[in-house]
């Protein structure tokens, strides 16, 4: 057998010497950065993933190795073997970690050419996202990506050491299972065996995680990934990984500290950040008065005010029939934004329509009068009331709109930080944390015309509530609690039913008939009866933690192969047809329907 690598065998990575290594013999490996002929010394950048090193090629010290060097060009991957020296005066480069030597090579293997890659391994690359995943190996090359994906190793290395010192077992669960709600699609699989049967990949280990309480093993984490077929955005994947936990007899304190201490230590082993803990609390409905959405960003103000009484009697009609079919009147004040040109408030009123707003009203506060498409409509009370209400003053720039609550919260709160983006109130050091508690237990679903867990079913409700599950479904708060950092939720989990008749009664104000939830849920059922501790748990998103560590504006920066927009692989080109053995196998028959 040969062995390509005989006789050399690394000794350093390549951002591991320095000038306390002078004259060593040192052997390095990796890829060509950069290659640089000066008057016959060829210089060439190694690179692995630690960093780089200078190695140098001189034709008057090794002239049979220096012509060898010519033929090397960017990511061919070498062996040199060489003597450590010092740069000579002015050529140190302060700006790398090696930047004080370079390697004098005696000895150079190419283990291997490579073709001219689709793009330049740096991190300033001005090329599609597109062109990036479909050579990902080659993006994963680049420092800056790399560094993410290193950062995500010592991320989930931290919250292990955490967890096991705090007693809890990583136990695995299972992907080929049975729907677990979380408001998602689930995606199928078939199965070989039983024809026309399918599994569903987890939306979450949810039912699983409880069975284990159920089975008495107290504490529980898993770093898993959760599969939803859902709609794609900057922090959401179709594949995903959480940090599962569970516990058993505990109530809200216990989760919350526990999380605390584990976000805590995250961030003081990655950041070197001391975080000020407990975490800021904030019931979910002054959450969405203040701020319009649950994911409230804390760094700045901007809080939006109702101003549904004011305007409800006014002559502009728009927000008067609101008011009066039980929608809202919602203001938000863009402080000293007088000066937003009309294309910009046009923009504005685009961006929220996005949130199904029908329109965007404003008014200019400027120092004699309102300048406003809607002022005519006011009345002098009815301006005082809205002026002190929203503390108006000359420079302010007021948006308005009036819908359901649901869509004036949603629009004004989206609104609300764009704007902070745009005026540059959120400063980008700070990590604001905040706990989102006393969820509703159920929203309505116009949809489907039915009462919706707005978290699982599998959620307490407030013991004070249990009352209202028959009778005002609607006024149920649930013990279910979220963590949003920045303005992203990063967390969520809750208090679970460990009462049979009361896991019933919950299905029943879903809508659920006794035999849709028995053969759905009938395993949790039954576990229920024999001997369910009270517990609770809580996860969250990997992903979108490790981007806000990293400082990344999307969580495909933080994964080593994302899916793209449209749910698919490019670099493996993936979902993909089955062949016809495979689907008689599984005696499936394709025939598409034409698109809705
Ligand atoms: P939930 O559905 O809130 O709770 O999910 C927990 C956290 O997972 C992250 N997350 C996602 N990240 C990336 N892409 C996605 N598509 C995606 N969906 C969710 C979010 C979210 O806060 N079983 C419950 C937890 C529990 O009750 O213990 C659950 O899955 O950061
Ligand atoms: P119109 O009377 O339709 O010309 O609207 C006058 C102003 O009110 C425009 O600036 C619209 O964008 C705004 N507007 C219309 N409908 C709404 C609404 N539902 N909420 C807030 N503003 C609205």
């Amino acid at each position: 057998m040969t062995d390509l690598l005989e006789g050399m065998r690394r000794t350093h990575h390549c951002c591991e010497l320095s000038a306390d290594d002078m004259d060593k013999e040192v052997v390095l490996m990796g890829w060509v950065q950069r290659r640089r002929d000066h008057g016959g010394v060829i210089f060439i950048d190694l690179r692995d993933r630690e960093g780089i090193t200078q190695v140098v090629f001189n034709p008057e010290v090794e002239s049979q190795v220096h012509a060898k060097a010519h033929i090397l060009r960017s990511e061919f991957v070498i062996a040199a073997r060489g003597k450590v020296s010092a740069r000579p005066d002015g050529m140190i480069n302060k700006n790398l970690k090696t930047g004080e030597i370079e390697v004098m090579v005696s000895e150079l293997k190419i283990l291997n050419q490579a073709e001219t890659p689709a793009f330049l391994i740096e991190d300033r690359i001005d090329v599609s996202e597109t062109l990036r995943l479909k050579h990902r190996h080659l993006d994963l090359r680049r420092p800056g990506i790399q560094a993410n994906i290193i950062t995500r190793h010592k991320a989930s290395q931290a919250i292990r050491s955490f967890l096991n010192d705090n007693e809890f077992l990583e136990i695995e669960t299972p992907f080929l299972t049975k729907s677990t709600p979380e408001g998602a699609r689930d995606y199928l699989v078939p199965s070989r065996v039983n024809h026309g049967m399918f599994y569903a990949l987890p939306q979450s280990p949810q039912l699983f995680k409880q069975l284990l309480m159920v089975a008495g093993f107290d504490k529980y984490y898993q770093i898993v990934k959760c599969f939803r077929d859902e709609d794609l955005r900057a922090d959401r994947q179709p594949e995903f990984t959480q940090i599962d936990m569970e516990m058993s007899f505990v109530g809200e304190e216990e989760i919350m500290a526990v999380s605390e201490g584990m976000i805590a230590k995250l961030f003081s082993k990655i950041l070197g950040k001391t975080l000020k803990t407990p975490f800021n609390r904030l019931k979910y409905s002054d959450a969405i008065d203040r701020y319009g959405l649950d994911k409230p960003d804390m760094r700045f103000g901007l809080e939006l005010t109702e101003v549904s009484d004011i305007v409800e009697k006014s002559d502009f009609k728009v927000f008067a029939s609101v008011v009066k079919k039980g929608g809202i009147v919602k203001a938000l004040n863009a402080k000293g934004c007088m000066d937003m040109s009309r294309k910009d408030i046009d923009d504005m009123t685009d961006f929220v329509a996005i949130y199904k707003a029908k329109g965007l009203a404003w008014i200019k506060v400027r120092e004699d009068k309102w300048q406003s498409p809607i002022a005519k409509f006011f009345s002098d009370e009815e301006k005082d009331a809205l002026k002190e209400r929203i503390g108006m003053e000359p420079g302010d720039l007021v948006f308005f709109v009036a819908d359901k609550p649901s869509i004036t919260n949603e629009a004004l709160g989206y609104l609300r930080n764009k704007i902070a983006e745009n005026l540059n109130l959120i400063n980008g050091d700070e990590f604001n944390f905040v706990w989102i508690t006393e969820f509703p237990m159920f929203e309505y679903s116009d949809t489907d015309k039915r009462w919706q867990a707005l978290h699982h079913p599998f959620t307490a409700p407030f013991e004070e509530d249990y009352d209202l599950l028959e009778k005002d479904p609607g006024n149920v708060r649930s013990r279910a609690y979220d963590l949003v950092l920045n303005g992203t939720e990063i967390g969520g989990g809750s208090i679970r039913i460990h009462d049979y008749e009361l896991q019933q009664r919950v299905f029943e104000a879903l809508g659920l008939e006794k035999n849709d939830f028995e053969a759905k849920f009938g395993f949790l059922l039954e576990a229920l009866k024999s001997g369910a501790p009270p517990h609770g748990g809580i996860a969250f998103g990997f992903d979108r933690l490790t981007m806000l560590l990293t400082g990344q504006a999307s969580i495909r920066d933080v994964i080593a192969f994302p899916k793209t927009q449209k749910a698919s692989c490019i670099l493996t080109d993936a979902p993909s047809e089955a062949g016809k053995p495979q689907l008689e196998e599984l005696s499936l028959r394709i025939s598409k329907l034409p698109p809705k």
